[in-house]
């Protein structure tokens, strides 16, 4: 059984490995050439928990290769799974040229029947739309069935999420090949749900939109708290002890970023559009989080008036933990706007920064230690809940900084704790701590 991942990006290579290492013969195909040869030395070009290691022992046992040629790479396997990126275009739809130009790649080296497995997130018929194109473009006599297999890994779990699975969902109109990609998945012992194309399609937006929709409305419930003097740690608490609603998803905080929820919400509003549907929740959604985003730099505004001269910490880059993606990470966001400030910023993240330095070059400087980039600050933003930055002592902010000032975006200390320590500290969804003794010194 010969299996081709083509893209080896945050899920192509997780796919690629963790089929490798449940016994799958695996090429790993990509066009980026640089990619491909750290991947043949078994180094790992992303940051992913676990993954180098399994990389390593699987291209050791002779089960991995990776390659840049689509010939040798597509033209003999028996399943061809796509899981190129599906960005953003700028008017919010998704961009299927990595797709197509994948598709196309694969179509003129194929020499024998084979099943293509749509991996990557795509719009509701454009699998269809794929198959018409193979059609109409293999070599007669070749068969290829198109199923959607979309992906539900989370970054910074990739290989658990793969291994454990909630589900896997397959979408096949032809339901022999639906039923032979199940097969495949069969060692992994997950549920899988076998339905057709389009329903798969829409089941992977509707579910990122859902979990958008939980972050978005608990973070309208924390702005409330701020309002009425309520505490959201405690709210979010007690919401999901009802099991119902669950306890995921429910964590306050500076809105979500990351490669996926707001490309895919905006994608579905698209496609929304284009069935002239109006779906009002998930306008909404979109729309809270983009103001969310917002909410800390404005807290500081309102409390510093200007940040210009300021010496300011970014603390946590990527967007979320234990990943070094920063695609639509809160922090750009943060990062530009004091910048427009012209404020005096230093960053750090345990694996985000290369990536931060790669946009930004020598307007910031980057910190190789937490204490390093609170030493001299006169303002902290924390915006990722590493457990590094979790657990660091609230005592350093006052031993580091000009005068301890931090505005949390992702509610990391406990509220007594920041009063106990004199810490001026603004979270979401609770009361500022200490923020009437530091206005009062300001008026001074
Ligand atoms: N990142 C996630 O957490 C996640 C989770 C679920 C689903 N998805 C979806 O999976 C897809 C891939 O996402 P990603 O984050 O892994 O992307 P990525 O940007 O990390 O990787 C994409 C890879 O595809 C390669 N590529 C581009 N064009 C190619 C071509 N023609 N032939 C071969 N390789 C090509 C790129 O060089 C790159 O290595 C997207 O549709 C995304 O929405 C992502």
């Amino acid at each position: 059984m010969e299996i081709t991942v083509v893209g080896t990006g945050y899920v192509g290579l997780v796919t690629g490995v963790c089929f490798a290492d449940i016994g799958y013969n695996v090429t790993c195909f990509d066009i980026d050439e640089n990619k491909i040869s750290t991947l043949s030395e078994g180094k790992c070009p992303i940051y992913e928990p676990g993954l180098e290691e399994m990389l390593q022992k699987n291209l050791a046992e002779g089960r991995l290769r990776f390659s840049a040629d689509s010939k040798s790479g597509c033209s003999f396997a028996d399943y061809i799974f796509i899981a190129v990126g599906t960005p953003e275009n700028e008017d919010g739809s998704a961009n299927l040229e990595y797709l197509e130009a994948a598709v196309a790649d694969i179509a003129a080296n194929l020499s024998r029947d084979a099943v293509l497995v749509i991996k990557s997130t795509v719009p509701v018929g454009t699998n269809e739309m794929i198959q018409k194109k193979l059609h109409a473009s293999i070599p007669e006599g070749i068969t290829v069935k198109v199923v959607s297999n979309p992906e539900f890994l989370r970054e910074g779990s990739g290989i658990l999420d793969t291994f454990h699975a909630d589900r896997i969902v397959i979408g096949a109109d032809d339901r022999e090949a639906g039923r032979a990609v199940a097969t495949l998945y069969e060692p992994f012992g997950r549920p899988v749900l076998l339905t057709d194309i389009r329903s798969a399609e829409l089941i992977k937006y509707a579910s990122n939109a859902f979990l958008a929709t939980k972050i978005s409305f608990i973070n309208e419930v924390a702005n409330l708290c701020e309002h009425t003097g309520a505490n959201i740690e405690d709210v979010a608490r007690g919401m999901g002890m009802d099991e119902r609603i669950g306890s995921q998803f429910l964590k306050a905080g500076i809105g979500y970023g990351g490669s996926c929820f707001p490309k895919d919400t905006k994608a579905l509003e698209k496609l929304t559009e284009y069935y002239q549907y109006d779906f009002k929740i998930l306008r909404s959604v979109i729309e809270v989080n983009s103001r969310q985003k917002q909410q800390l730099f404005h807290k500081a505004k309102e409390m510093f008036g200007s940040l210009k001269g300021k010496r300011v910490s970014v603390l946590g880059l990527a967007f979320k933990p234990h990943t070094d993606d920063i695609r639509e990470a809160p922090a750009l966001e943060l990062i530009a706007q004091l910048l427009e400030e012209q404020a005096d910023i230093s960053v750090y993240d345990p694996a985000a920064l290369n990536n931060v330095r790669a946009v930004y070059g020598s307007r910031l400087y980057y910190a190789d230690h937490l204490d390093a980039a609170v030493k001299g600050a006169d303002v902290v933003f924390i915006m990722t809940e590493w457990p590094e930055i979790t657990q660091y002592d609230l005592k350093n902010f006052k031993l580091f900084m000009r005068e301890p000032v931090v505005f949390d975006g992702r509610n990391c200390y406990e509220l007594d704790k920041a009063k106990h320590e004199g810490i001026c500290y603004v979270s979401v969804g609770r009361m500022a701590v200490s923020a009437g003794w530091y206005l009062k010194k300001l008026e001074h």
